[in-house]
């Protein structure tokens, strides 16, 4: 596919207000502040498709964006931000949860962790309930520019180890917004997921 004419098509306020259930969709989940935006903006080579924001919390829609007809890219609101009330999390959680497990078109899972920062709680969560549903998993280790490139590959293969514990199809690659590290991975991914 050709990412590059990617475009908005809507955005829902939760799962139940999702356009139907039909075409095929790939979600880009992660905590507040992992670049998922800047993930979906450097993947279709657009500087302000999905909004990016220094604030954490930006996304609190779920934003639906098309490649073609029927096939989507999915910005999920982050997960995990602590100045959101406990209540509206868990209510959040149990949403992505349902989500996950229940839309019927969603073709595989890419989540964004901070190479940094990587596999919180909340992030396992979501392997979990993606495994749990045959659901593929594509893990983008975030801001790999941050690290120099030895740590940067030690980190990557620690996350590769721990992630074998999941079980379930799960590939894990170090990105970069900034540096383009990762791009053509992510691509050939989604081009796999889109095509079965
Ligand atoms: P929410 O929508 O709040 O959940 O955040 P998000 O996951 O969409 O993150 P976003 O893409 O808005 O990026 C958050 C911050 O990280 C911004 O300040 C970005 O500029 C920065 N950022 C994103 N990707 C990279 C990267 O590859 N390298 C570096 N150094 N910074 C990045
Ligand atoms: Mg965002």
């Amino acid at each position: 596919h050709n990412y590059n004419v990617t475009h908005f098509v809507t955005s829902a306020p939760d799962i139940r207000h999702l356009p139907a259930d039909s075409g095929i969709e790939v979600a880009f989940a992660g905590r507040s502040n992992a670049g998922k935006s800047s993930a979906l903006n450097t993947l279709t080579n657009q500087k302000s498709l999905a909004r990016t924001s220094k604030t954490p919390g930006r996304t609190q829609l779920i934003n639906l964006f098309e490649v073609t007809d029927g096939v989507r890219l999915v910005d999920l609101p982050g997960y995990g931000y602590a100045e959101v009330p406990e209540e509206m999390k868990r209510k959040w959680q149990k949403a992505l949860g349902e989500y996950l497990q229940k839309r019927a078109c969603l073709q595989g899972l890419v989540v964004l962790m901070d190479i940094r920062h990587p596999l919180k709680d909340l992030d396992q969560q979501m392997i979990e309930w993606a495994v749990d549903v045959d659901l593929p998993v594509l893990i983008l280790l975030t801001k790999s520019d941050k690290l120099a490139s030895g740590a940067r590959k030690a980190q990557l293969n620690a996350v590769r180890e721990a992630v074998l514990a999941f079980g379930g199809d799960i590939q894990v690659e170090a990105f970069s917004s900034l540096k383009k590290e990762g791009v053509d991975k992510v691509r050939q991914k989604l081009d796999l997921w889109f095509n079965t």
